[in-house]
């Protein structure tokens, strides 16, 4: 399917010199949304999936639908603050900006097999703090599928060695 006919660009935004890909209009679209999530479920299928876990906040949007399909849990990361119980961090650069993401430190049992989703994937700031925080734990990262690839901010380069599915290329 052609799911870049979905996907907005918003020039400037949140900052100037950001091309924003808005994905809600894909969202929006029950048909191209279940088959996005169809194509990476396929991704996933004969990984033996334990758990998905996905960042903060359109990982989730991403991630818990694929995780319902697979029958499988799905461990959120978020923000620092955000989740109630015990967790490890990692700081982490983005596109725009800087943070600290984090995951409950009993998200994930040593050894347990892990997608990781989420929508967008420039430069890896993002997925490698979340790759950190699963492998912390003892998980194995087995894939890690995104609706969007920025090809030219090469966030590819952090992740040599794993198995990456990407529906849209930029
Ligand atoms: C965006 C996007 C990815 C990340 C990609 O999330 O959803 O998670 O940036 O950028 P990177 O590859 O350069 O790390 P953002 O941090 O804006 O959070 P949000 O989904 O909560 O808006």
């Amino acid at each position: 399917m052609d799911y870049k006919k979905y996907i907005k660009i918003v020039h400037d935004w949140p900052k100037e010199g950001i091309e924003f890909k808005d994905i809600t209009p894909l969202m929006d679209n029950g048909k191209a949304f279940k088959s996005a999530v169809n194509e990476i479920v396929e991704f996933a299928r004969d990984k033996q999936i334990d758990l998905v876990v996905g960042p903060e906040a359109r990982g989730f949007i991403v991630g818990c639908p694929v995780s319902y399909a697979l029958e499988v849990g799905f461990a959120p990361v978020r923000k620092e603050g955000k989740l109630p119980r015990e967790v490890i961090k990692v700081d982490y650069g983005l596109e725009y900006g800087q943070n600290v993401l984090t995951i409950h430190k009993d998200a994930i049992k040593p050894g347990q097999r892990v997608l990781i989703t989420d929508d967008l994937l420039a430069t890896g700031g993002t997925i490698e703090a979340t790759i950190k925080l699963v492998e912390e734990l003892g998980g194995i990262v087995v894939g890690c599928a995104f609706l969007i690839e920025l090809s030219y901010l090469n966030g590819l380069d952090k992740l040599k060695g794993y198995d990456v599915l990407s529906l849209m290329k930029y």
